[in-house]
């Protein structure tokens, strides 16, 4: 990935919903020698996002827009983005679709982490289908975002067995721990580190 940048770290927002502990590893991985962004920014379409406490923590800006209206949240977020020089976004677990017309001002400068082996169980509750249909493995993608709900350009995978006793929770947490290991692992891929 090639980005304009004035600044020697890639600029970036991360957009959470929940826990925010995928935000957590990111903001970890920035404080590394090699990490090639660092993060400046964190959004979240609720105020009762836990990880929102990471940004306070790590002093790093935050902003909560509800995406109520879609479209002026989204205004209002663009210009939040270009005041602070944000050029790449990651969403760790938010939880609502961005416009089309949003994704092409970013184009190809916004990853994704889903909690399954994509193109498997796009959208929401993938532990609870995978378990349904008694698949032997799951795990979780990072990917581009397109237009289309969890379909872009797949950056890495990262393949979890399940045990015979797996229960919605186990799995998740298990996932979750790949997770945090391979956002970081993807962002050094895209910039070829
Ligand atoms: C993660 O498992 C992430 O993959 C998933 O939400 C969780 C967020 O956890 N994302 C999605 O389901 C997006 N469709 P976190 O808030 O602790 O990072």
């Amino acid at each position: 990935m090639v980005l304009s940048t004035g600044y020697n770290r890639v600029r970036t927002a991360v957009f959470i919903s929940g826990k925010g502990s995928n935000l957590k590893s990111l903001i970890k991985f920035s404080k590394n020698k090699k990490s090639p962004i660092s993060i400046n920014f964190v959004i979240s379409n609720t105020s009762k996002a836990k990880g929102l406490n990471y940004a306070e923590l790590f002093k790093i800006k935050k902003k909560v827009l509800n995406f109520k209206n879609k479209k002026l949240c989204e205004k209002k977020l663009l210009f939040i983005l270009k005041k602070n020089n944000i050029e790449m976004i990651c969403l760790a677990g938010f939880m609502k679709i961005l416009s089309k017309n949003f994704i092409e001002k970013f184009k190809g400068r916004i990853l994704n982490i889903h909690p399954s082996l994509l193109p498997k169980y796009k959208g929401l509750n993938t532990h609870k289908r995978v378990l349904k249909n008694k698949d032997k493995y799951s795990g979780c993608t990072v990917h581009f975002v397109n237009s289309r709900l969890d379909s872009g350009k797949i950056i890495l995978q990262k393949k979890v067995k399940i045990s015979k006793k797996e229960t919605m929770n186990s799995l998740a947490k298990k996932i979750l721990a790949q997770e945090h290991k391979l956002y970081p692992k993807a962002i050094l891929k895209i910039f070829n580190l």
